[in-house]
């Protein structure tokens, strides 16, 4: 048997390899992709198998410990995330310093970063105990400062968690309910974004897990990490795109202009948003559960005939025939339906991001988890092919003309 490390560690190779695209930069035991198949495991279970039958708490002890949990697991695992969901009171004087406009990822990466000011004593990351509560208090406070990043840019007061709801419920909650106000959420709207939870959890070694992980390479404490990763998140290659992607369906309006706005796709002027992966060559399997999420919140809102829907299906019936985007193996991705279904529940396109990084705060920390755990970790260091100029000798400005 090869040990492959030991075999990296004696070689003098240098590989040049722009975007990553072929270089494995850790090992990990959390997610498995096999993009040509469509196939997406976390811990070896199916996407589709944890979306239907797993809920979003499970599926997050599934990541960081490796198993599902038994009953008994589960139980003390809830009453946990449940106890760390406040958030210390000095940190309303945070969210006042933000402009009411901020978009809510600038607010996010604030806030997660400014954790590591609040808890002091989880900070030692050589402490299997005080990593563990770092997990959990990311975890449990994720809902309750996006919630809040949103109160607060639509200025209404701030809703507190209420513990005996489940963890999407709550959420859900704590963004819709206005205070004192007796707020019951629609049970389907909860399952649902349950389930977008999920599929948003964990997705190996993208560009915010990798952010994460070489953040945390350096040694720096989890909160700073999981902002560094909601700041690279927030692109519109990566999580930005669900933002992206319906602000162009609702540009796009009918289905009578897709012939053109398919032609400028062609023309390079600009890209199909929610189209194209990476890694999955086929088919997203993120993307037909959330096809089925969006047709069960549109129905549960009265909204089975939204626009947006009918333009969003059309288009991918006609790209999915076009042969610009068959010969480049350009399929719906997690976040080409996931804007429609997020708009159905009440949410503005500038929460979109914002679900995503706090769905996937569970991965981001498993990661960084596993990486802390292994022995064999190193500094990432990155190498570059040095395109410059050759060594020259100073001038003075004086003598520069
Ligand atoms: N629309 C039109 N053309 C596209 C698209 C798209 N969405 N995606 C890729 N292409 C084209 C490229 O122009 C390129 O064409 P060429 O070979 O003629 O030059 C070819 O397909 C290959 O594309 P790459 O950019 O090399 O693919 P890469 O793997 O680097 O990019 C990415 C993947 C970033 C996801 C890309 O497909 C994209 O920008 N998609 C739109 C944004 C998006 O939906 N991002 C979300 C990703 S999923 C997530 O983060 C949860």
């Amino acid at each position: 048997v090869i040990d492959i490390r030991k075999l990296y560690a004696q070689s003098d190779a240098f590989t040049y390899d722009p975007g990553f695209t072929s270089t494995a930069s850790c090992e990990s035991k959390i997610t498995y992709i096999d993009g040509d198949q469509g196939v997406l495991l976390h811990r070896g279970y199916p996407i589709d198998q944890l979306a239907s039958q797993a809920n979003f708490l499970e599926t997050c002890y599934l990541l960081l410990h490796g198993e599902l949990p038994s009953a008994a697991e589960y139980e003390k695992f809830e009453s946990t995330i449940t106890r760390h969901t406040m958030l210390h009171a000095q940190f309303d004087r945070f969210f006042d310093g933000f402009r009411r406009d901020a978009h809510p990822m600038a607010i996010m990466t604030g806030a997660v970063g400014a954790l590591s000011a609040f808890y002091h004593d989880s900070l030692d990351i050589h402490d299997a105990q005080q990593r563990e509560i770092s997990a959990h208090r990311l975890i449990a406070k994720m809902p309750t400062i996006a919630a809040r990043a949103f109160k607060y840019s639509v200025g209404q007061p701030f809703v507190h968690p209420k513990n005996n709801l489940s963890y999407a419920e709550n959420f859900l909650r704590m963004c819709f309910a206005v205070p004192a106000e007796d707020y019951v959420v629609d049970p389907a709207l909860v399952r649902a974004m349950d389930r977008i939870f999920i599929l948003h959890a964990d997705h190996e070694q993208n560009a915010s897990t990798s952010t994460v992980r070489l953040a945390g390479s350096s040694g720096a404490n989890p909160f700073a990490c999981i902002a560094a990763g909601i700041a690279c998140l927030w692109g519109p290659s990566h999580g930005g795109a669900n933002e992206e992607a319906l602000n162009m369906l609702r540009e796009i309006g009918t289905p009578e202009k897709i012939p053109e706005f398919i032609a400028g796709v062609k023309d390079r002027r600009y890209k199909l948003m929610g189209f194209g992966h990476r890694v999955y060559k086929n088919y997203d399997p993120r993307a037909k559960v959330m096809q089925t999420s969006a047709y069960e919140v549109l129905a549960a809102t009265g909204r089975e005939n939204d626009p947006l829907f009918q333009v969003a299906k059309e288009l991918e019936a006609v790209a999915l025939k076009d042969d610009f985007f068959v010969e480049r193996k350009l399929f719906p991705n997690v976040d080409f339906y996931s804007g429609i279904t997020l708009s159905a529940m009440g949410f503005p396109t500038t929460m979109f991001t914002v679900l995503f990084a706090l769905a996937r705060t569970v991965g981001w920390i498993a990661q960084w988890k596993e990486m802390i755990e292994d022995p064999g970790q190193k500094i990432g260091r990155p190498r570059q092919l040095y395109t410059g100029a050759t060594q020259r000798d100073f001038v003075p400005l004086s003598q520069r003309g």
